[in-house]
């Protein structure tokens, strides 16, 4: 089927070089995004480009009309509706699973899914023409239970057709979603659900992870009990994995779905001012309570649409593979949205980077000729402690560039990429809140030469510069400070958090006088202009590219009833970068004096974690210290803890309270 829609002006301005084009992003700011505005379709032009006049929030293509849906679907239709849109492979459904669960292959066919199945893994692919219909089909569904726009609607799936199918029908039809990472336990789940006040939860009976069935349904079940804000509908996506018994709330999506692709449902995309939110996505930050980082629609289009050729250099028609969760913002950015709005193909993989064996990425890549890969560095790491001849057995020539974001690469890691790949392995660097590149090296100019052991340097759009804290003024090469992002955050960026404007002021621009957005990054320049990362300012930590605040971990572990105080930190791990450990004091240390009990107590501990935050976040260790180390106003000293837990110096102790508090903490590591 194609239709005839109606087509954008594609003239685009040219640049001669990188610098002229950072240049004018910078100097010329409304200029040089309304020349990227060009990119996508809008129903209505903007009447400004940016509204400066609020600072720190700023407005991007102020009174634009557009839809994110209708740019990633409909638009293409006319000229690659057969082309493929998505190709999911699942590493998960394999024969075995098939023949474990006999319903798998039926409900696949409920839900209109024609896969193929080979031994170990099963495949589907999705034109745009299909990618339409089911987007529609599921946007039909949507609106029967009442979902219109800026209604929440949480999505809690793992890496399956229809969490992509869920997110663009919400975008379709102006519901804000708000998918929550399918690794994270009820607890966390109900905190979402709660924040975003959410009207509908989307699930599926279960997921798999490494041939494990996991309950989602459940987990659901038991979000919903502990909300304070019950959802009104709950819409299962049954894979036939578990059987689950269906409460009065809930919804069966194959069933729903049919009745509209009876119908051949299609349902009008609704035309959203720029401003107007496309989706929140929780992160963790330095309390215990996640940030619903807020995008907003015109200036997020835009700005994937720009990345994808500047940054990374795809093209309409390539295949493009970010490996990464949908509960992440690479799987937003770079899974779901980016690739579609070029008319890429993007791969969504189910499955994890070492099953059925440590050749399942290449051989991906071979069978689907990836051209651009972007994961995070522990993936990469898993995989060099293997075989080499799983890398080398495969065709991996279609692959022009591996990007790597999320934490920081280690020069090995990238040396043994590219070893094999022998393209360019480009580190960069940026976070959920920009939701695209702050720092990178630029695949699409001939810029600065790649500098490995660098993520680059500031993209178009960021005037990034690395701050001294205390006095405010830029740093010296080589000098350490934050790396801080002048006002205004360029288009895409988070316009706020969710109902919380006061929140976005104080935890972002509140460092420096509200002109600067602060990334919470310690950063230096060298003497040649590359920015290096030096680790987080915050009590955030990066656990395989996944980010954890340790105040979560430390309420979650408040849920013992033993546990008088706590304090977690991340020590390093060879492979995933960072792993929680936690320091617990105990009301009755009594209780920990033996090695069994002090395992006992351990297990509970982690048990707590487990069972609020998810697996993610699994203390790697739990220590029993009679005190920990505080400043004399009763702080924690966690970052002499830390280095305590890394066998290193505590460095200043001058506001240290209690000393005998630093004995107590080594001598609980020496007796583990
Ligand atoms: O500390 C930085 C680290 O990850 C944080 C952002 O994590 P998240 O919000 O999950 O977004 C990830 C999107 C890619 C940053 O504040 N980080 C990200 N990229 C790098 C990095 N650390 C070092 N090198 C990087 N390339």
């Amino acid at each position: 089927m194609t239709q005839q829609l109606p087509q954008q002006e594609t003239t685009l301005p040219t640049y001669q070089n990188f610098s002229e084009l950072y240049k004018h992003s910078i100097d010329d700011r409304a200029g040089f995004w309304g020349g990227q505005a060009r990119r996508i379709y809008w129903h209505k032009q903007p009447d400004k480009i940016l509204d400066d006049s609020n600072l720190p929030f700023a407005k991007w293509f102020v009174g634009g009309e557009t839809n994110l849906c209708y740019n990633c679907v409909d638009r293409h239709l006319p000229d690659r509706a057969e082309q493929d849109a998505l190709i999911w492979v699942s590493s998960e459904i394999n024969q075995e699973l098939l023949s474990n669960h006999p319903d798998v292959a039926d409900a696949f066919k409920r839900l209109g899914n024609s896969v193929e199945f080979y031994t170990d893994y099963a495949k589907r692919r999705l034109t745009y023409n299909d990618l339409y219909k089911e987007v529609n089909y599921f946007a039909d569904v949507l609106q029967r239970y009442g979902v219109g726009k800026g209604d929440r609607v949480v999505i809690y799936m793992p890496m399956i057709l229809e969490a992509a199918y869920a997110m663009l029908a919400c975008a379709r039809i102006g519901a804000i979603h708000s998918v929550v990472f399918g690794g994270f336990a009820a607890h966390n789940l109900a905190v979402r659900m709660d924040d975003a006040q959410a009207k509908m939860v989307i699930t599926v009976d279960a997921g798999l992870r490494g041939g494990k069935v996991i309950n989602y349904k459940n987990l659901v079940n038991q979000a919903v009990e502990q909300a304070n804000v019950k959802p009104e509908h709950v819409l299962v996506v049954d894979r036939g994995v578990m059987p689950y018994k269906p409460n009065a709330i809930d919804i069966d999506y194959a069933e729903q779905r049919k009745i509209s692709h009876e119908n051949k449902a299609r349902v009008e995309p609704v035309w959203l001012e720029s401003n107007e939110p496309s989706y929140l996505l929780y992160t963790s930050g330095t309390t215990g309570k996640p940030k619903g980082v807020q995008r907003d629609t015109g200036g997020h289009a835009v700005a994937l649409a720009t990345s994808i050729d500047y940054v990374y250099n795809g093209k309409a028609g390539e295949t493009f593979w970010a490996i990464s969760d949908i509960g992440w913002a690479v799987g937003h950015s770079y899974t779901i949205y980016a690739p579609l709005l070029a008319g890429m193909t993007s791969i969504m993989y189910e499955g994890l980077p070492h099953r059925p064996n440590p050749g399942i990425w290449w051989r991906i890549v071979e069978a689907n000729k990836v051209n651009i890969l972007f994961t995070a560095p522990t993936g990469v790491r898993m995989l060099k402690k293997q075989d080499e001849m799983w890398m080398t057995r495969y065709d991996v020539s279609s692959v022009k560039a591996f990007f790597l974001a999320g934490e920081p690469l280690d020069e090995p890691t990238a040396e043994w990429l590219s070893g094999h790949l022998g393209v360019p392995i480009l580190d960069h660097y940026w976070q959920t809140e920009t939701g695209w590149p702050i720092l990178s090296h630029v695949a699409k100019f001939d810029h600065k030469p790649h500098k490995q052991g660098s993520p680059g340097y500031p993209m178009y759009g960021y005037d990034a510069k690395v701050i001294n804290e205390e006095t405010g003024e830029a740093c010296q090469a080589g000098e350490k400070g934050m790396l801080a992002i002048t006002a205004p955050l360029p288009p895409g960026c988070l316009s706020t958090v969710w109902r919380n404007d006061e929140r976005f002021i104080n935890a972002y621009f509140g460092l420096f006088d509200g002109t600067r957005y602060s990334t919470s990054d310690y950063a230096q320049v060298d003497a040649d202009g590359y920015y290096h990362i030096l680790g987080r300012t915050d009590d955030v930590i990066n656990v395989a590219g996944h980010r954890l605040g340790t105040q979560e971990i430390e309420e979650a572990i408040s849920g013992h009833d033993e546990v008088a105080e706590c304090a977690v930190v991340g020590i390093h791990d060879e492979l995933k970068g960072e792993l929680p450990v936690a320091f617990c004091v105990l009301k009755d240390h009594s209780l920990v004096e033996t090695t069994e009990s002090r395992f006992r107590v351990e297990q509970q501990v982690i048990g707590e974690v487990v069972k609020s935050l998810g697996a993610i976040a699994r203390p790697a260790a739990v220590y029993f210290p009679k005190a920990v180390p505080k400043t004399r106003s009763g702080k924690i000293l966690r970052r002499a803890i830390r280095a305590l837990a890394e066998g290193k110096e505590t460095g200043d102790m001058s506001t240290l309270d209690d000393p005998t508090a630093i004995e107590a903490v080594k001598l609980a590591i020496k007796n583990y």
